[in-house]
């Protein structure tokens, strides 16, 4: 396993592999537990070659509070990797190696998809993920790049800066891992009271349901039915609940034919920030 901290280390360990092309990219910011994990193996699997990076990047958090709290478990993450292979080139570097001397995102047009849901609770969250995305797509030169449907959105608005920037890589979306009785797994679990977790299934218990209505209801009728369930609920705060067109992430008064749907769905814990989504058709 080979650990690169400096831009110019990683550059030197991605041109002894260059002959190859096929490089796998799995973009992180560690903490990494058994989604991330799907997604290296996955990229192990697909390529010759596979860097996995983790970085805390600054421009996505638009709350300072929940960037000091994001664990930082460096060592740990390491063995996760080295336990699915010995050869993944790891790129773990710091703010200022990214960024030089400005923290600060680039400016995109992601034609609406950022003006939804998570873009609009996270002031600048989606600059941010994009800017160091495409960061990391230019400094690797990846052919294919691994990211999780657990941030739907994410992938959607990556998709569309690959397409709109014209990178020549393919985007793998992978499927949401789950703990056994169902929470989304996600860095932020750890954080949750061993009593809140075990409850936080209730989550997905309620998209499931969801999806099973959409079968006969609308989507309003849907989605006031999650509401009510939250409004009930003593420990788990609904921020929103969407149901919206898996491509254009339009959220969606009346169902078409050929049409795919999405639910999507962000909840506090506590001062723990969930979210969640599952395919409804
Ligand atoms: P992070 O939250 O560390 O997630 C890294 C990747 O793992 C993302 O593509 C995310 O969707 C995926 N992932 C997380 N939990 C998952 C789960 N339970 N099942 C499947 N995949 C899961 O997302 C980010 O970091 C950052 O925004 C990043 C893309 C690295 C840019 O900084």
């Amino acid at each position: 396993m080979l650990i690169t901290k400096t831009k110019t280390e990683l550059r030197a360990a991605i041109s002894s592999l260059k002959t190859e092309k096929s490089l796998g990219l799995v973009p992180t910011m560690g903490a990494l537990h058994e989604g991330h994990a799907s997604l290296v193996s996955k990229a192990v699997v697909e390529n010759k070659s596979v860097v996995a990076t983790i970085f805390v990047n600054p421009t996505q958090f638009d709350n300072q509070d929940d960037l000091k709290k994001y664990p930082n478990t460096l060592d740990d993450d390491i063995s996760l990797l080295k336990s699915i292979s010995e050869n993944i080139i790891v790129f773990a570097p710091t703010a200022s190696e990214v960024y030089s001397n400005e923290v600060k995102s680039a400016s995109y047009d992601f034609d609406g998809l950022d003006q939804v849901m998570e873009g609009t609770y996270r002031d600048g969250h989606f600059e941010g993920v994009a800017t160091i995305v495409e960061t990391l797509f230019r400094l690797v030169e990846p052919t294919k790049a691994y990211f999780g449907e657990k941030d739907f959105q994410q992938l959607q608005i990556i998709r569309k800066v690959v397409q709109s920037k014209n990178i020549s890589l393919q985007i793998v979306g992978c499927p949401i891992v789950r703990e056994e009785h169902g929470l989304a797994m996600s860095s932020r679990n750890e954080r949750l009271p061993k009593k809140v977790r075990h409850e936080a299934a209730f989550i997905y218990n309620i998209l499931q349901k969801a999806k099973k209505k959409f079968g006969m209801k609308s989507a309003t009728v849907v989605s006031d039915w999650v509401r009510q369930q939250f409004e009930k609920h003593p420990l788990f705060k609904l921020e929103y609940f969407a149901i919206a067109n898996s491509d254009n992430l339009k959220e969606i008064k009346r169902k078409q034919p050929n049409v795919k749907y999405r639910a999507f769905i962000a909840v506090y814990a506590n001062d723990i920030r969930l979210i969640d989504n599952v395919a409804l058709n």
